[in-house]
Formats: C-alpha cells, structure tokens, sequence
C-alpha cells in the first residue's frame, strides 16, 4: 500500500536494540563453526524452531546460549555489520545500540575484544552505508550491583566509545533501586542513562528508574499505562518510551499487536519510539516493527511521521546533528 511504501521510506533512528538480539540463527551456527563450538541443537532450522517463548525469561534463556558463539573481535564485528546492512536497507540511519558485556566477560572474553569489533563496525558503518551510531553498555539486572561497578571499571578505558549505560535482563524482582549507586557512578562519568522499565515490571519500577536512576529514556515503559499520575509524567517532561511492539507479543505481554497501547500513549502525547530489540529472536527488525503497527493500530502517515520524529528527538546526537536528520 501507499502509506505502507511511505512508513518504509521514512528516515529513523533506532534506539533500543540488543545487538546481541540480532544474532541470526544461520550466523549463529557460522560462528560455532569458526570457533569450533558444538551447539546443543542440530541445525538452523531446529534453532530456530526453539524461538517459542511464553515470557522474557523464556527468551532471555536462548538469548544468553545464543551470544556464547561469540569469541573474537572478527565475531562481533560480523554481528554488528550484519545489523548495520539490515538497518540501513530500512532507512534507520541513526542506532544506538545496547551490548551486554557481562555475558561475555563471565565467559573470559575481554571487554575490549567486544568493544573494539562494535567500534570498527560503527567506523565501516558510516563509511560504507552512512549510518551513524552510538553504544550503550547494559548492566545486566539478575547479576549484583557489585559486578556491575566491576563491569563498569573495565569499561573505563574505552569510555570514549560509550555514550551511556543501561539495564536489562530479568526485570521482575531486581528494582531499578537495586543499582542506584553504579548509576550514580556512570553519571558523573558523563555518561547518560537509559533503563528497561515496565516491560513486565509494574509501574513502580518506572517510578524508580526515573527518580533513582534518574534515565533519560525508558526502555520499553509500556506498562506506565496503568498508572495515570506516572502518564501525566512522561507526557509533561517528554519523556520518551523505547517500545518494542513485535517484541512485545512475542514475550507475551500482549496477545496480538492489536491489543497494543502505542497507539493510545501516541495520541495522548507521550514520545514513543518504535524500535526491534531484538530483531533475529522476535521476527522482524525496524521496518517489519513500523509497518505491522501502523496496520495492527490503524495509525496514520501523521503518526508514522511523528514516531520518526519523535526516533530523533529522543536520540543522543546532538542538536546539530539531529536538525540535519530530522
Ligand atoms: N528485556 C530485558 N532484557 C533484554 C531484552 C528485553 O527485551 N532483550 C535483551 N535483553
Ligand atoms: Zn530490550
């Protein structure tokens, strides 16, 4: 359709994607052969019959088995290129991208060996496709807070290739509370602050990432929706939400895209983002994400055109930058 061509063909920005998520299963199983790792599962396509997942723990299980191919900077070059051909075929020509040192480095993989391949493939990315980039290190929420300042003093030495620091991994039951102090620590680093925040989590917990961890952006924040005095919130300070709606129903927290609040925060004034998360695990990256939303919610060319704005306006490229963009 038209409006299908016209969404395809917007400019954007990507802001929430695990580029550990956008693994595919072929280059999964490429890697394994590279580094002579045996997999547990036969084949591509018994793989990707494995990618059924009932919640984010479901998922988060696969997700972590999958990235343990990853051995050398080569490895992660490959995978960030890869993303870096997939965004740029849909007009995404600004990502940040979150990476999860601490499922690497508990392997024994340097820091540096993720860092410097992210860093040469954000060089041949520009270069080759003219998409510009950012990093995100993650800390991951199911570990303590103590190995989180661990990960953080490894990463001192490449601070200059980091941007801001995030959360992920399990959310129910380890509270945005629970890493105040090493946020506190990024931040007067000068280094900004993203966190997942109510993806299944309650509402408290987006309270807490923007009052405790004081973010700039929450990372998926969908279920800020049963908490007026928290959508009054995000809606005045233009607090932007990093949603992922294929994601969303893959992880079940709704049953159809149909069922989905993007619309609703859209209209009523919240700058929701449309983003893929992880594209390789939840069928679909940025364009598959824009255009099956638009279509589940009945959205318009306007609207599409305001999630793309609002992709920039969210993003941490500078003033300068992001008029250029926009
Ligand atoms: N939520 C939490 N942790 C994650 C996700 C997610 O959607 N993807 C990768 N790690
Ligand atoms: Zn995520």
């Amino acid at each position: 359709t038209a409006l299908e061509s016209f969404v395809r063909g917007l400019p954007k920005a990507e802001l929430h994607i695990h580029i550990e998520g956008s693994l595919e299963p072929e280059l999964i199983f490429q890697l394994a052969k590279r580094n002579g790792i045996t997999l547990s599962y036969p084949s591509v396509e018994a793989l990707r019959a494995a990618y059924a997942f009932t919640d984010l723990q479901s998922f988060l299980d696969i997700y972590y088995a999958g990235a343990s191919v990853l051995i050398t900077e080569q490895d992660f070059y490959d995978m960030a290129m890869a993303y870096f051909r997939r965004a740029a075929a849909d007009q995404v020509i600004h990502a940040e991208l979150f990476f999860d040192p601490q499922t690497h480095t508990e392997r024994g993989i340097a820091i540096g060996t993720v860092i410097n391949g992210l860093v040469r493939a954000q060089a041949a990315a520009k270069a080759e496709l003219g998409v510009t980039s950012a990093l995100i290190l993650c800390f991951l929420r199911h570990l303590s807070e103590d190995d989180a300042f661990k990960t953080l003093a490894e990463a001192e030495p490449f601070l200059q290739h980091i941007v801001g620091v995030g959360l992920d991994s399990s959310e129910v039951g380890h509270p945005p509370e629970k890493f105040a102090r090493v946020f506190a620590k990024a931040r007067a680093l000068g280094l900004r602050a993203v966190a997942h925040a109510g993806e299944e989590g309650p509402p408290a917990y987006v309270w807490g990432a923007l009052d405790v961890l004081h973010v700039q952006r929450i990372d998926h924040g969908v279920q800020s929706i049963r908490d007026e005095q928290l959508m009054q919130r995000l809606i005045d300070t233009r607090m932007p939400l990093t949603v992922c709606p294929l994601s969303n129903v893959k992880l079940c927290v709704y049953k159809h895209l149909a069922d989905h609040n993007l619309g609703q925060m859209l209209a009523r004034g919240v700058c929701v983002t449309i983003n893929s998360d992880d594209p390789a695990y939840f069928g679909g990256y940025m364009n598959q994400n824009f255009v099956e939303t638009v279509m589940a919610l009945n959205l318009t060319a306007a609207d599409a055109r305001q999630l793309a704005a609002n992709s920039f306006e969210a993003s941490f490229v500078d003033a300068d930058a992001r008029a250029a963009m926009m």
